[in-house]
């Protein structure tokens, strides 16, 4: 690569740190044997930018990340916090990048890996060879609506209200995005909504009937309510290949979907801006487990969600393919030769650190070739 792309690394709260720690592992490895160097720049989010700076995302980490060509990303949140007014809680941080970065198209791969199989909580022959892809509107919907907040009423109770809302534009380019993902897959998008209650449920499913007939007629195209989507991701979820859907529905499918491959340990996503006249589009690359309190500082978090969102970095910001590959391909011969971080490990196998598993994967990486 020519001058070296700019990462902003955010391992955030909980378990990110931990984590992050082994996916910097791997980006020295390729740095080192791969000539794939990039320029990274750590910064602090949610608690711990809380903690040392009273605010979740400094406005420096903010103009880090609209600089940066892409943006790592740990996880926010833990028990400490919780009790923080909603403007200073660490989620905060986190949906400041979102919604100012503009990363309305949020990708949620669920994958199989064959050897884990047995840590599906669903039958092997429902999950084996699974191969989905949800795509979540990220900067929309209730999470951001308006108006918000919680009001006294004359009496003296309260009233607690969100705003669902969704404009054609909004919807038209998250599913633009599904459209043209699905033809690189298996040409089938699932559009998700709840159109028999909500309104914009309603306009959601016109929209996209509307785009897919002038722009996508190639793709197979199939509507679904939410509730009926989250039935089916655990009856038969191979029947799906790509699913859009708003912030809220995509929030919850995504972590069902999540458990279908045994764990949310081993889930990456990549949240996608618009390209500009160049090409170049804001993105931030981020697990999908949370900061999981519980565990955090034990050593025993699974990093391969953190190194898969690095292996979509690879893939989508910058066009390494091969590279991407071979991070895929270092996961899967680790796991076929019978690592497992304990949450991926059926009952009575033994089992590895974070440490132990990112040791794994530089070791597969050097057998696999530089
Ligand atoms: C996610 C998380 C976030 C969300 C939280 C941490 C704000 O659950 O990325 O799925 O609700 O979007
Ligand atoms: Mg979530």
């Amino acid at each position: 690569m020519a001058a070296n792309k700019k990462i902003l690394v955010l391992p955030g709260d909980g378990i990110g740190p931990e984590v992050m720690g082994q996916v910097r592992r791997v980006v020295d490895w390729f740095a080192k044997h791969r000539a794939v160097g990039f320029d990274l720049n750590e910064g602090l989010c949610g608690g711990a930018a809380l903690d040392k700076h009273g605010t979740p995302l400094t406005d420096e980490t903010m103009a880090d990340a609209m600089d940066a060509d892409a943006v790592l990303f740990g996880s926010v949140g833990g028990p400490k916090w919780d009790d923080l007014p909603f403007e200073k809680k660490p989620e905060r941080g986190l949906l400041r990048l979102r919604k100012e970065m503009d990363l309305f198209a949020n990708l949620r791969p669920a994958v199989v890996f064959d050897p884990l199989v047995g840590a599906s909580s669903l039958k092997p022959e429902i999950v084996q060879g699974l191969d989905l892809l949800i795509i979540r509107e990220l900067t929309g919907g209730v999470y951001f609506g308006e108006p918000r907040g919680i009001e006294t009423l004359p009496d003296g109770t309260k009233r607690g209200f969100d705003t669902q809302v969704y404009t054609t534009p909004e919807i038209e380019r998250v599913a633009d995005v599904a459209f043209d993902l699905a033809r690189k897959r298996r040409n089938k998008v699932t559009s998700v909504e709840k159109a028999n209650v909500m309104h914009s449920g309603v306009l959601w499913r016109q929209t996209v009937t509307d785009l897919h007939a002038a722009k996508h007629k190639d793709v197979e195209l199939g509507h679904m309510y939410a509730d009926n989507c989250a039935m089916q991701l655990v009856r038969w979820p191979k029947q799906f290949d790509v699913i859009v859907t708003d912030n809220l529905f995509g929030d919850m499918l995504s972590d069902c979907a999540a458990m279908l491959t045994g764990s949310l340990g081993m889930l990456p996503s990549a949240s996608l801006g618009a390209p500009d006249a160049t090409g170049r589009r804001r993105a931030l690359y981020e697990p999908v487990h949370g900061s999981a309190p519980d565990i955090a500082g034990k050593g025993i978090a699974n990093p391969l969600a953190e190194l898969m969102s690095y292996s979509m970095m690879l893939r989508y910001s910058f066009d390494l393919a091969e590279d991407a590959d071979l991070v895929d391909q270092a996961i899967s011969k680790v796991l076929a030769e019978g690592k497992r971080t304990a949450d991926i490990a059926e009952a009575g196998a033994t089992t590895v650190s974070t440490g132990q598993m990112g040791d794994a994967i530089l070791d597969a990486l050097d057998r696999l070739g530089r």
